[in-house]
């Protein structure tokens, strides 16, 4: 089970403030009424603007404006500055993070899309990774499998029922992908060489990281419901965090 997620009302200042401990988690719908998608346009450099445009299909270019909109919105709130004066940096994966002017505040962030539903995760002074997927039928998982999963999580899914096959394909590929996130390594990382837990009644887990359970056991990963007919997970080194999910919608 994830931990529960409330409806945050407004991005006040009191609510965001990230204790050390703390992990802040908000599910944001991609599909706000025109006038706020108009918006949060408004609050984009000229080169994300442009690279909105490059969409060929208006959905598309709409999750990206609100998607960029909304994390500009957030991180502006929790570092008190204008969010259009924010300006990102991008690691050799890709990766982005705050430029380095915002470094004293520690903040950092990881953020996926997946469909109309958004998923962002905030921390202090460490590198999280996030992922959310729609859950859909899944008839090739195993074939899927075959090039994406370890050779222990391809033994798990076999075994997993018919009927659950889809939901434990999810939970490893949105935990494959926050760990991969999170170290910002995304695909260049080669995904064979880590093991996740996946069957729906274990809890979600690292199990090895390149053969070895030390490492995978200093690292958090949590599963996540954000919405229905979504699963997330979020992974991150330590342990004893605390998770505050929100969702939120950016039209109100
Ligand atoms: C690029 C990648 C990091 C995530 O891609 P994705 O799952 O398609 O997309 P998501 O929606 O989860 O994440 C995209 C966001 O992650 C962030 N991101 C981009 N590169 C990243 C990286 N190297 N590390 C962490 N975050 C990254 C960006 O904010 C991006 O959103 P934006 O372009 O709107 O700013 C990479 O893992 C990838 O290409 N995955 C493809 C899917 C796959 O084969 N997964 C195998 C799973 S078993």
């Amino acid at each position: 089970m994830s931990d529960p997620f409330r409806a945050a009302d407004r991005l006040g200042h009191e609510e965001v403030s990230l204790a050390p401990d703390e992990l802040h988690v908000y599910a944001v719908s991609l599909a706000p009424p025109p006038e706020t998608v108009a918006e949060l346009e408004t609050l984009l450099t000229p080169d994300e603007v442009e690279r909105a445009y490059r969409f060929r299909f208006e959905r598309h270019r709409r999750r990206f404006i609100v998607g960029r909109g909304v994390l500009r919105r957030l991180l502006g709130a929790y570092l008190d500055v204008p969010p259009g004066e924010l300006r990102f940096h991008y690691g050799d994966k890709g990766k982005p993070s705050l430029d380095p002017r915002w470094d004293a505040a520690g903040l950092s962030f990881n953020l996926s899309h997946s469909q109309e539903l958004a998923l962002y995760g905030l921390v202090q002074g460490r590198e999280l990774g996030i992922d959310v997927e729609q859950l859909r039928p899944m008839p090739d998982a195993e074939q899927i499998a075959e090039r994406f999963f370890s050779r222990s999580e391809r033994e798990t899914l076999r075994r997993i029922p018919a009927e659950r096959k889809a939901d434990a394909f999810f939970n490893c590929w949105t935990r494959k992908e926050a760990y991969i996130k999170a170290t910002g390594d995304g695909l260049s990382m080669p995904l064979d060489r880590f093991d996740v837990t996946l069957a729906p009644e274990d809890e979600a887990r690292m199990l090895s990281a390149e053969g070895d359970p030390a490492k995978a056991a200093s690292w958090s990963m949590y599963h996540l419901e954000p919405a229905a007919g979504y699963v997330g997970a979020l992974a991150i080194e330590g342990g004893g965090w605390k998770l505050v999910c929100r969702s939120w919608d950016p039209g109100r």
